[in-house]
């Protein structure tokens, strides 16, 4: 979609224009003038047909007198009280607007005084709801590829309360460039796992790189095990896909600025090794990808900011297979830590991959840490499909991961990662277990997480409830990148 800012009048505009109405036939100012021009034909239409303004409502009205405009759409945003209303308004209408195949459309956002929602949130939100409402998967390898992309090229003028500032294009851009974010993150999941590969993922980040200028380095096995990474090795030994631990730098900030490190689970498929799951949607663990696909995202999304700040994307992909060379129950494998584990169940893979990630970023000295990873069943069943699971070792970056998590919508939930649950993975053999037992499930996960992230704020988001859609609907969200972009554009501004 092709967004730009515009300061005309509702009723002199002529291409299809889009209005809000609040609950109780409340209008909005550009509806109101819209009414006014009309003599009032649109409040009576509303009435006959009994819209009320309700959230989800929204109804066409053609050939209005007094307007330009062939067709004006009526969007119901609700009570005006809460910022979900708004964002419920502005998918429900990209939805409706798509349906309709029309290519140019003008946009009115409604006066919105709810708290804590600026200019610039209501901006980005509409055109990154624009941007990544319209998402449709093909199967189609070369995902950067703009020409196959589903995004349409319909023509959106968003109008905007007061006169227009460059800042409000820069908002336009950044919501564009998140919901494009998403939409990449979207195709990665759910590419199935004969497509995706780790080299596959290595290549796209490759790819990436290029066409928005920044650094990709790939390390090999033979690299992996130079470093010592026992734990990361083990998870691929069986498979014949190779393990890659793919290194992204985007330098926007100045050379001494300490990075932001984003470190992605990349399991390309988890059939649970050896500890082989049950069958039943084993499909869905082509998702188990989902923390590396949103560090890509988010890549592509600062990439195209331009955010003058540094930022590290690290991402361990690797395929967990059963085979003859697979690793078995009892396995003690030595990190590159240092530490030994004693892997009692080869389906906690994620965490494997993810320790020797988290001592690899040592070097890079970040400012902070997040890893992002479908870790743990245990996750859904505490946090559903509604909040990502969060975890930290540092108190500020927790309340700053929150606080992103709120205002993007893509909220997480902060869960403790005491010594208490630490205790449970203790082992005979090694100097760790990497498992837990039934309790507690993703608290021990992080725990075991939290003993490879000792130098450096870290924050771990178990997204296993949030990174896709079951049933029906099946499909990656594209989450948490609007909550990564949201706290690094936060980042970016406070410098
Ligand atoms: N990728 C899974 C976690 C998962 C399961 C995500 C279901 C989404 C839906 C992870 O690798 C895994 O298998 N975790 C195990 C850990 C257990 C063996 C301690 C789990 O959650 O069952
Ligand atoms: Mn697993
Ligand atoms: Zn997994």
């Amino acid at each position: 979609m092709n967004f730009s800012i515009t300061s005309k009048s509702p009723e002199t505009v002529k291409s299809y224009t889009v209005v809000g109405v609040f609950e109780g036939q409340k209008l909005t100012q550009a509806a109101k003038t819209i009414n006014t021009a009309s003599k009032g034909t649109l409040l009576q239409n509303l009435k006959a047909r009994k819209f009320s303004g309700k959230a989800g409502e929204s109804l066409e009205l053609t050939n209005l007198q007094g307007t330009k405009s062939k067709t004006i759409l009526a969007i119901g945003l609700g009570s005006n009280k809460c910022k979900v209303e708004f964002i419920q308004a502005i998918q429900n209408m990209f939805v409706r607007v798509r349906a309709t195949g029309e290519t140019e459309i003008t946009l009115y956002l409604p006066e919105l005084k709810a708290r804590g929602v600026s200019r610039a949130w209501m901006i980005r939100q509409t055109a990154s709801i624009g941007t990544s409402v319209g998402y449709k998967y093909q199967l189609r390898t070369a995902v950067l590829d703009t020409k196959s992309s589903s995004s349409s090229a319909a023509k959106i003028s968003v109008s905007v309360e007061g006169s227009q500032s460059t800042n409000d294009r820069d908002y336009l851009a950044q919501g564009n460039a998140i919901g494009r974010g998403m939409n990449l993150a979207k195709d990665l999941g759910n590419l199935p796992a004969n497509v995706c590969t780790p080299t596959f993922l290595a290549e796209t980040t490759a790819k990436l790189g290029k066409l928005n200028k920044f650094s990709v380095k790939c390390l090999s096995e033979a690299d992996m095990k130079k470093l010592g990474m026992g734990a990361l090795l083990s998870v691929s030994q069986g498979s014949k896909e190779a393990a890659k631990l793919i290194h992204a730098s985007y330098s926007g900030g100045k050379k001494k600025d300490a990075p932001i490190v984003l470190v992605g689970k990349g399991i390309t498929f988890d059939t649970g090794g050896i500890s082989l799951k049950s069958s039943g949607d084993m499909d869905e663990m082509k998702y188990d990808m989902c923390g590396a696909a949103s560090v890509i995202g988010t890549l592509l999304a600062i990439s195209e900011m331009k955010l003058p700040i540094n930022v590290v994307g690290l991402i361990a992909a690797a395929e967990n297979m059963p085979s003859s060379t697979a690793t078995r129950p009892g396995d003690v494998v030595t990190t590159m830590s240092g530490k030994t584990i004693e892997i009692l169940n080869t389906d906690a893979e994620g965490r494997l991959v993810l320790c020797d990630a988290l001592t690899y970023a040592e070097k890079l000295r970040p400012a902070a840490a997040i890893d992002v990873a479908t870790l743990t069943g245990a996750c859904v069943v505490s946090l559903g499909k509604v909040a990502s699971g969060l975890f930290s070792n540092n108190d500020e970056l927790a309340d700053e991961i929150t606080q992103a998590g709120t205002v993007s919508w893509d909220r997480v939930w902060r869960m403790p990662i005491w010594a208490d649950y630490t205790k449970l993975l203790n082992s005979n053999f090694a100097d760790l277990a990497n498992i837990g037992g039934r309790a507690a499930g993703s608290i021990t996960a992080a725990c075991f997480l939290a003993e490879f992230a000792t130098s450096y704020p870290w924050a771990h988001l178990d997204i296993a409830g949030t990174a896709w859609i079951s049933g029906k609907e099946k499909g990656s969200t594209g989450r948490p990148v609007p909550l990564l972009c949201e706290f690094l554009l936060n980042r970016a501004s406070s410098k």
